[in-house]
């Protein structure tokens, strides 16, 4: 996809609730994700840098390349990466997932965190990647799934909202519900040792923190972002889109709760694979059991 198809675009506010989502499920996300001093890490489709201050915190003596396909987004990671860690080792590119400009087996891990969702193909995106994984190199790939949304008080008006949402990332060739295909996705592009980890969050008035920061900030303002489209392709009433807007809301107040789950697989490279065309002759000797696979 280019950065133009992008379902949830590219403005202020959007950046802005990357940047808090990424900080309110950083916990959830990032646990187990331990790479090496000295390993060289691929973040891929790194945004506005919201989760490569995460990878940064929890990594030292960790070499991170992180790239996008849009420029803008490129430079407010810069930023926000050296507000948050000044003097950190990362290094920004400019690139299309299926035209990467680095070498084969260049990268010891691969990060890959809410970017499958927007692109029309993920399995080939996937095998395209593993080109510049070294041989027993491993991926990890976070998604969400909306499917997975469920709240009380429930609400078919705030289902149908979402849904539009669904609908729209399908039309601009993404799927809002790939969290559950990721393990059959990573096995199809040849990948080994696939394990997935479903990460549920939920939100209630015993945790405010995450009620504002996941519930009203991610997840509520996600779907509040495409009401101008949802309304122009006819998708719902504005009526009906009012009162799911509302009952999503209503989730977050006094006696509300929310839940949904978010699902990180993690993966090998095989040795020698079709994932790699032409493999190096000399590879560097795996040592996995470095690399925590997370629990
Ligand atoms: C939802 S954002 C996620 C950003 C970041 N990974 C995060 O979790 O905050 C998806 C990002 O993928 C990027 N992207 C989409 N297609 C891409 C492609 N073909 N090559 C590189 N980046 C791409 C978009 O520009 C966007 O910044």
């Amino acid at each position: 996809m280019t950065a133009t198809g992008y379902v949830h675009g590219y403005s202020g506010r959007e950046a802005y609730r990357l940047g808090d989502q990424a900080d309110t499920l950083a916990e959830l996300l990032h646990a187990g994700t331990a790479y090496p001093a000295g390993s060289r890490v691929l973040e891929v489709g790194c945004g506005v840098g919201a989760q490569t201050v995460h990878l940064v915190a929890a990594n030292p003596g960790v070499h991170i390349v992180a790239f996008d396909v849009a420029e803008d987004s490129l430079a407010q990671a810069r930023a926000r990466v050296a507000a948050h860690a000044p003097g950190a080792d990362v290094e920004w590119h400019r690139a299309d997932l299926f035209d990467l400009p680095f070498a084969d087996a260049t990268f010891d891990h691969l990060f890959v965190c809410f970017v499958l969702e927007h692109l029309p193909d993920p399995r080939r995106a996937l095998a395209v990647l593993g080109r510049v994984l070294r041989p027993g190199g491993t991926i990890t790939v976070i998604e969400g799934d909306h499917g997975s949304a469920f709240f009380h008080p429930d609400s078919a008006d705030a289902h149908a909202a979402i849904d539009c949402q669904v609908r729209l990332q399908s039309a601009a060739g993404g799927n809002a519900l790939i969290g559950r295909q990721l393990q059959p996705l990573l096995a199809a592009a040849g990948y080994h040792d696939v394990v997935v980890h479903p990460r549920a969050v939920y939100a209630d008035g015993s945790r405010p923190g995450l009620v504002e920061g996941f519930t009203r900030n991610t997840f509520t303002a996600m779907i509040e972002s495409v009401r101008d489209d949802a309304l122009a392709a006819g998708l719902i009433g504005e009526g009906g889109w009012d009162r799911g807007i509302a009952d999503l809301h209503r989730t977050a107040q006094a006696g509300g709760t929310f839940c949904y789950t978010f699902f990180k697989a993690v993966a090998v490279a095989p040795p020698s694979t079709r994932l790699l065309a032409d493999p190096p002759a000399q590879t560097r000797m795996t040592d996995v059991s470095r690399f925590r696979l997370d629990g």
